[in-house]
């Protein structure tokens, strides 16, 4: 079985699998006792790591998400965490200026709404540039003072696209592969960007670059082609090879010029730990909280939203489709109930403020307009979950709406299905979500923009027949069982190496579908 085929020995100071991300999995912060606490990171990049880390071990390169810390002060609670999680943690300081100019300003006010097709919400302050180079520099520095040469280094996400160029420029040659956890834009929106030229080459100084899906990868080439003069691009399936020459790539290289780079560019759609979910679903004390959940609703069907706070998730267009549904088939009212959980992100950016308000201001209005005796239209969860409580709301809820405008992924829509182990739960996904590949079979796939449309398939999800129903959740489960997050990484390791993926589950792709009237 292709698990056990690569070889990289976490627990041996050889070979080991370096993770590299903006964050570690845990946000640190100090009590007002003056002791460190703890919290777990949010997000798709850390739902999928973590996994695997715990599973293969290694080391993960971080920040402790806290300005100024102390990294001796830290030492003790890494030193714990460290041992309780089986790999290693690894902090990276960073400076109150360089979180304000790298994390909320390069990566969170430029990148994130860029790479989401969001480009009226970019800030492209040339400050967050200069403080980004800074601070991947910086990472790059801790990363030299740790790495052995055959140490793997696998860097995540959009926060670190210059690493490489800096680890190249310390005379690294270790293998270092890339994952970007969000889309990659089309080139019209890609070519706003005023660093384009040294954000692509920073790339290409990657081994391996890897996307979600073929429409990112599509993009991504797409920009190769336009910025580099005839580049050579080679190969078909899920990884092709990229041919360009040292001289094209102006990155300070100081052998042959002439010479050529190789990178490799792959599509690689990143799920969850399946079992995990399924297993954690199906216990006692999940089925307990998710049969108490139901009891509440009265019978009533239960639609749910989970999401990190974030104005690519949409989930006001949601909010705005549920009012339609319920002002459109009357019926809907007091038989449905929106639970819509969100989770506190990134809030000292301005548009997350808003979008915080403008949330709150919907809920406000639906419940007023609709709410009666005895049955209130949005449940609305500001607070931190419980796991269990999470996985509860998943088994319970007959129908998940994830409706994002645009996503990388969105593993949200892959944990309701794992936790679906009655399987009977109807998923509506977006389909610029990048799961609408893989789920484009079993889900009800909306444009969240059009809001009409996904009122319709609240309906239509709504009033499905059982049998529908479970045949449709028993396909999705057995996508995302069979593509789960040790596939990704294997998946990812192999190609790595150069070795052949013909025996990982085909990439799917997905473009949307026009009616032409
Ligand atoms: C997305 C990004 C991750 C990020 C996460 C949480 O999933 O792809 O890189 O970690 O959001 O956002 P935050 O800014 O809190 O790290």
């Amino acid at each position: 079985m292709h698990r056990a085929e690569v070889v990289m020995s976490p627990e041996s100071t050889a070979n080991r699998l370096i993770v590299v991300a903006n964050r570690l999995p845990f946000i640190f912060s100090k009590g007002t006792d003056g002791q460190w606490q703890t919290k777990h990171g949010t997000g798709g990049l850390i739902r999928a790591m973590v996994p695997t880390l715990k599973n293969r071990g290694g080391v993960w390169v971080g920040w402790p998400g806290v300005a100024d810390a102390d990294a001796q002060d830290l030492e003790l609670v890494l030193n714990r965490l460290t041992h309780d999680a089986g790999y290693t943690l690894h902090p990276v300081g960073l400076t109150a200026d360089e979180v304000h100019g790298f994390y909320f300003g390069f990566s969170n006010e430029v990148i994130w709404p860029l790479f989401h097709d969001l480009q009226s919400n970019c800030n492209f302050d040339p400050e967050f540039w200069r403080t980004y180079q800074i601070v991947n520099r910086k990472y790059a520095g801790v990363i030299a003072g740790l790495a052995a040469p055959d140490d793997f280094i696998w860097v995540h996400d959009y926060h670190l696209m210059q690493l490489a160029i800096e680890l190249r420029h310390m005379h690294l040659k270790n293998r270092i592969g890339f994952f970007l956890h969000t889309p990659f834009p089309p080139l019209d929106i890609f070519l706003k960007l005023p660093w384009r030229f040294e954000i692509i080459c920073g790339l290409l100084q990657f081994d391996l670059v890897g996307f979600q899906t073929l429409r990112d990868r599509r993009n991504f080439l797409q920009c190769i082609r336009a910025l580099f003069d005839q580049p050579r691009i080679e190969g078909e399936g899920q990884v092709l090879t990229i041919r360009v020459s040292h001289r094209d790539l102006c990155s300070g290289y100081d052998g042959d010029l002439d010479a050529e780079r190789k990178i490799r560019v792959g599509s690689f759609p990143v799920g969850i730990d399946y079992r995990y979910y399924a297993e954690h679903a199906a216990s006692e004390e999940v089925a307990k909280l998710a049969s108490y959940l139901r009891s509440n609703m009265q019978g009533r069907k239960m639609i749910l939203g989970v999401d990190r706070m974030d104005y690519t998730k949409g989930i006001t267009n949601r909010l705005e489709a549920f009012a339609l549904a319920l002002r459109r088939y009357p019926g809907l009212i007091r038989h449905v109930t929106l639970v819509q959980h969100a989770v506190p992100s990134r809030e000292d950016i301005p548009e997350y403020h808003e979008l915080k308000s403008e949330i709150e201001r919907l809920v406000s209005e639906i419940n007023g307009e609709f709410t009666c005796a005895g049955w209130v239209p949005v449940h609305y969860i500001l607070h931190n979950m419980s796991f269990d409580e999470v996985a509860a709301y998943y088994r319970a809820a007959d129908i998940a709406l994830v409706t994002p405008l645009k996503d990388g992924m969105n593993l949200v829509a892959k944990e309701y299905c794992a936790a679906q182990v009655d399987g009977n739960g109807v998923l509506i996904l977006s389909e610029f979500a990048g799961a609408a590949a893989q789920l484009q079979k079993g889900a009800l796939l909306v444009n969240p923009y059009d809001i009409e449309g996904t009122a319709e398939s609240i309906y239509t999800a709504v009033n499905m027949s059982q049998e529908e129903r479970v045949s449709r959740m028993h396909g999705l489960r057995e996508v995302v069982r069979d593509s789960d997050i040790f596939c990704w990484v294997d998946s990812i390791l192999h190609a790595a190496i150069d070795k052949d993926l013909s025996h990982f589950p085909v990439i799917e792709d997905y473009i949307p579908h026009v009616d032409l009237v």
